[in-house]
C-alpha cells in the first residue's frame, strides 16, 4: 500500500502523520511546492517512527515522480480560510491549484482512489473529478465525517457521555446549508430527540453548521486540521483495509436522493474500490428540501468553476 497525500500544510502534515501511526501504509509520499517544507517535515515524522514503532516510511518532495504507482492520492493542498472568509471565497485559487494536482498525481497512479479534503470541498471534489477523468465510485470528498464528528464531540460534552456511543448524521454541502440530522443521530442507539430538548438540540446543531468558523475564529491564521486530518485519515483506513464502513462522504450524485449533476455529503459505503454503495434512506419533506438546498448551493458553485 501506497499512499500519496499533496499539501504539506497543517491538515497534509497531520494527515501523513496520522497515517504513519496507523501503520496504514507501507509508504507515504507528501508532496508539497515549497521547496523543503514536504522534505523536511516528511524526515521529522520519519525519526519518529522508532519511537512510535511504525515502518510506514514517509517521504517528502516537491515533485510527483516519487508518488508513482500510490493506491490512494489525498488532496489537502490549496489555501485555508482566514477570519471574515467562508468556504466558498477560496473557490477560483483553490479549483485551479487542485485541478493541476490532481492531474498532476492522476499521470503518475492511473489507478489511485482521491480523497480530497480542500475547500470549498464539494466542489473540489468535483474538479478532482472532472481532471482525474475517474468515475465517482473514485473520487469521495472528505467532509461529512469532520461534521459528523463535530456533532459527535458536542453530544459527548452535552450529556457526558462517551464519544464511543454517539452516532451521529450530517448530510449535505460542507458549507453553511449543511444537514446535521438529529433524527438519525442516537447515543448507544437512543435517537437524539430523546435526550436533548429540541431547543438545545437546535443551538448544537447550530455550532456543528459552523463548526469550522468556530476555529478560524479561534486560529485567526487558519483553519482546523486535527478533526479534519482525522476524518481523512478514517475514510483512508476504511479503503486500505476494505472495512466497508458507513461514512459521510461527498460524492457525484447520479440521481440518488433525486439529485442529479452535483456533489452533496450522504452515506457512503466505503472500501477497497472506493464507493461501494451510496445508501438512501427516506427524509422527511422538510429534510429532503434541507439537503436539496444544500445541492443547489453546491451547483451554483460548481457553475462558477473555470477549467
Ligand atoms: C472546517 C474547514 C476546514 O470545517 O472546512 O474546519
Amino acid at each position: 500500500m501506497k499512499i500519496t497525500v499533496i499539501g504539506a500544510g497543517n491538515v497534509g502534515a497531520t494527515t501523513a502523520q496520522r497515517i504513519a501511526d496507523k501503520e496504514l501504509a507501507e509508504q507515504c509520499v507528501v508532496v508539497d511546492v515549497v521547496e523543503g517544507v514536504p522534505q523536511g517535515k516528511g524526515l521529522d515524522m520519519w525519526e519518529s517512527a522508532p519511537v512510535s514503532g511504525s515502518d510506514t516510511m514517509i517521504i517528502g518532495t516537491n515533485g510527483y515522480e516519487e508518488t508513482a504507482g500510490s493506491d490512494i492520492v489525498v488532496i489537502t493542498a490549496g489555501l485555508a480560510r482566514k477570519p471574515g472568509m467562508s468556504r466558498d471565497d477560496l473557490l477560483a485559487k483553490n479549483a485551479e491549484i487542485v485541478g493541476s494536482c490532481a492531474e498532476s498525481a492522476i499521470k503518475q497512479s492511473p489507478n489511485a482512489i482521491f480523497i480530497v479534503v480542500s475547500n470549498p470541498l464539494d466542489v473540489m471534489t468535483y474538479v478532482t473529478m472532472k481532471r482525474t477523468g475517474l468515475g465517482r465510485n473514485r473520487v469521495l470528498g472528505m467532509a461529512g465525517v469532520l461534521d459528523s464528528a463535530r456533532f459527535r464531540s458536542f453530544i459527548a460534552m452535552e450529556l457526558n457521555v462517551s464519544v464511543e456511543d454517539v452516532t451521529a448524521f450530517v448530510l449535505g454541502g460542507h458549507g453553511d446549508s449543511m444537514v446535521p440530522l438529529p433524527r438519525f443521530s442516537t447515543v448507544a442507539g437512543i435517537p437524539l430527540p430523546e435526550l436533548i430538548p429540541a431547543e438545545r438540540l437546535a443551538q448544537i446543531v447550530q455550532r456543528t453548521r459552523d463548526g469550522g468558523i468556530e476555529i478560524v475564529n479561534f486560529l485567526k491564521t487558519g483553519s482546523a486540521y486535527y478533526a479534519p486530518s482525522a476524518g481523512a485519515v478514517q475514510m483512508v483506513e476504511s479503503i486500505v483495509k476494505n472495512k466497508r464502513r458507513i461514512l459521510q462522504c461527498s460524492v457525484w450524485l447520479d440521481g440518488e436522493y433525486g439529485l442529479k449533476n452535483t456533489v452533496v455529503g450522504v452515506p457512503v459505503k466505503v472500501g477497497k474500490n472506493g464507493v461501494e454503495q451510496i445508501i438512501e434512506i427516506k427524509l422527511l419533506p422538510e429534510e429532503a428540501a434541507a439537503l436539496q438546498k444544500s445541492a443547489e448551493d453546491v451547483k451554483a458553485n460548481i457553475a462558477k468553476v473555470k477549467f
